[in-house]
């Protein structure tokens, strides 16, 4: 049904009846199942069998109806867009599988939209690991007096703290331990697979004629393991093509082409 024009009999009825499906859809399929997480994208159950399910949305963050990737309050919704990021996802995942690095996924279910995962314990309120192969963005706009913009960097690591009001803070490993989220083996375990895993995804996209230049994860504990939770979509990457920066909808296409 578009917007700003009056619905006809016959479109109402049709809206009735996909909300009555889809309720009866959250009805089956919640039984036994309790959310414990609404984030800004995605959805978190707890599953009868202790695993989590993660539902992709499609609500997307942005401002002022401008999809961005980098900010962090919900802006639009783009349809399609939660299930296309989970096929980005499962693409990667099934990846590092082969590899043989471990991650938190366990299957998905594209028609639903949902990913089962392994139910990982956050760093804190959550940590994320970037890894740079040329300066851009935030390092350009922290350290660009000392760099030029695009320059390359050697798998460069570092990580930001999960706290919208702070604007998700640079912190150190000292940091990290000092404030009591993680123990510095542990960060040497998240920093050596975060380099693995970029240089998995780096390979895929250079095999489709794109460059990495950065890249953004979520880490999490489980049985004493650091491994790679959330998801791995176009919208945590910069890729550029032939020196242009790709933008993140015809990335997902390119990656899943
Ligand atoms: N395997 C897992 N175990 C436990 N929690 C997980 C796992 N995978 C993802 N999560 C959590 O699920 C949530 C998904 O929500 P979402 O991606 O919408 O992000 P958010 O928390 O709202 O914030 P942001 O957009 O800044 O990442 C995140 O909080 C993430 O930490
Ligand atoms: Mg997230």
């Amino acid at each position: 049904m578009k917007k700003g024009k009056t619905p006809s009999k016959s479109e109402r009825f049709s809206d009735l009846i996909k909300k009555t499906i889809i309720n009866f859809y959250i009805f089956i399929g919640g039984k036994g199942m309790k959310k414990v997480y609404t984030g800004k994208t995605k959805d978190v159950f707890e599953l009868d069998n202790g695993n989590f399910e993660l539902l992709f949305k499609d609500d997307c963050t942005g401002k002022d109806g401008v999809f961005d990737p980098g900010e962090n309050s919900i802006g639009l919704t783009i349809e399609g867009i939660g299930r296309e990021n989970l096929k980005t996802s499962v693409h990667y995942f099934e990846l590092l599988k082969e590899a043989g690095i471990k991650t938190h996924y366990v299957s998905a279910d594209i028609e639903k939209s949902t990913m089962e995962v392994l139910p990982a314990k956050v760093f804190g309120k959550g940590v994320e690991v970037i890894c740079r192969y040329r300066a851009v963005g935030s390092f350009i706009r922290r350290y660009g007096e000392y760099i030029e913009n695009g320059a390359k960097l050697d798998a460069y690591v570092e990580v930001t703290l999960k706290d919208d009001e702070r604007c998700d803070p640079l912190v150190t490993s000292e940091g990290l331990e000092a404030l009591g989220i993680m123990t510095q083996e542990q960060f040497d375990q998240m920093k050596e697979r975060t380099r693995k895993i970029t240089a998995v995804v780096a390979k895929d996209l250079e095999e489709k004629g794109l460059e990495l230049y950065d890249i953004k994860f979520e880490f999490g504990f489980y049985n004493d393991e650091v491994i790679l939770i959330d998801e791995i979509a176009s919208g945590n990457m910069r890729v550029y093509k032939d020196g242009e920066i790709v933008d993140p909808m015809d990335l997902t296409k390119m990656i899943l082409a």
